[in-house]
């Protein structure tokens, strides 16, 4: 007898709806999944170029409206990859539908609106998850693991960092990601990330210091109503300081994250450019070994790397939408899923407060936002 097959709606033919494509497609090849994902439908605005898409992607059908998309029977998981203002609202009508929901972050533009799909999937019981894709690297989940395994020991400070030339064209037209509406700000954008992973390492955020520039204010003839660039101190609730930076305007830099974490026994290092990468600085080396090893996560030891190339092939970026995907798939229909939108609300308070604290010029705790 066959698996049995989920069906899965993907909202959105852009980047991440390709990304996702792929990760459903490519998960069951790579690891053994009880019940196989089926990319039923998928959705977009313009008719023709979501036929177009789904063509592309080998999906079946294709609509124009998501709602025709949530409402179909053969739909168990609806996944969302359209732009942050969107989220709440499909998110909602999703789990009012009885579907598992899957969405791209940031889970929202606000605070406010992530509480209310919290409140939606929770409500509906359905299971819920967020995209915080970098998670499921091989070498940021080793750290991970690492971290807990005191490796460092107890956590003092950690600094993350994600450069983007994304912006720095001021020609650049105006769409949805200049709209802080839509789009969300830069900090929520790409520090959602980097505040996702430093908060799974080291546990919540209490407070957070930032600022935030806008340098080209104007694009097409329209306001430009997010960040292009932003940074922000924290103090963690266990004691720990951190520095994140989150900019799009850093010229000749296209996608550089790093993470460091320095415990008070050892330093943990995450750059994205060597994915496969980790340092390790370990206090209790021999003083003569004293520096970093450069340790490959690609042993079959390490979090999904058996699942894998062999030893030396190393994975990319697509690697971690089948990771996560297959990660979620696994645990259907039971669950739990993680990051859940709890946790992706939580973020998004964060990513608030940092907002509010450049704005008033003063600390804001995380509970200021969450009320
Ligand atoms: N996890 C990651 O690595 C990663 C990377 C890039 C983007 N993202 C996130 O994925 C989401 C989508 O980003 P993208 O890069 O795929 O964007 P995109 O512009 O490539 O695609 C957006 C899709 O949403 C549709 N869309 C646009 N405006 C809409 C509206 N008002 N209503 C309904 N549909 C609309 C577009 O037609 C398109 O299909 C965002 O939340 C973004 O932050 C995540």
């Amino acid at each position: 007898m066959g698996a049995a097959e989920i069906g899965i709606g993907i909202v959105g033919y852009g980047a991440m709806g390709k990304a996702h494509s792929y990760g459903y497609r490519v998960a069951p090849v790579m690891r053994r999944l009880r019940d196989r994902p089926r990319v039923r439908v998928i959705s977009g605005r313009d008719r023709e170029k979501v036929a177009a898409a789904a063509t592309a992607y080998g999906i079946a059908s294709s609509v124009s409206d998501w709602r025709d998309l949530v409402g179909r029977p053969d739909v168990d998981i609806v996944d969302i990859c359209t732009p942050p203002g969107t989220h709440a609202e499909i998110a909602a009508a999703a789990a009012e539908a009885g579907k598992a929901v899957i969405c791209e972050k940031p889970l929202a533009v606000t605070y406010a609106q992530a509480a209310s799909a919290v409140a939606a999937v929770e409500e509906a019981h359905v299971l819920n998850a967020v995209g915080f894709n970098y998670r499921r690297l091989p070498a940021v989940s080793l750290m991970k693991r690492m971290i807990d395994e005191g490796a460092v020991g107890a956590v003092r400070l950690l600094r993350a960092t994600w450069l983007s030339d994304e912006f720095v064209d001021p020609a650049i037209p105006f769409d949805w990601r200049f709209d802080r509406s839509m789009g969300g700000t830069t900090i929520a954008d790409l520090g959602s990330h980097l505040i996702d992973m430093a908060t799974w390492m080291a546990g919540p955020i209490a407070e957070v210091s930032g600022q935030s520039e806008t340098f080209a204010r104007e694009r097409s003839g329209r306001p430009v109503t997010v960040d292009d660039a932003s940074a922000a101190l924290a103090r963690f609730e266990s004691g720990a300081s951190g520095v994140f930076e989150m900019a799009r305007t850093a010229v000749r830099r296209p996608c550089d994250f790093t993470i460091e974490v320095n415990g008070d026994r050892g330093t943990l290092v995450f750059e994205y450019a060597r994915l496969n990468e980790l340092l390790y600085g370990d206090g209790d080396d021999r003083p003569e070994l004293y520096g970093m090893r450069r340790i490959r996560a690609e042993h079959p030891s390490h979090p999904y790397t058996a699942d894998w190339w062999p030893i030396g092939q190393g994975v990319g970026y697509g690697s971690s939408f089948v990771n996560q995907l297959g990660d979620l798939l696994d645990r259907w229909p039971e669950g739990p899923w993680e990051p859940d939108f709890a946790q992706g609300a939580a973020v998004q308070a964060v990513c608030e407060a940092i907002e509010r604290s450049a704005v008033e010029r003063r600390w804001v705790t995380v509970a200021e936002i969450v009320g």
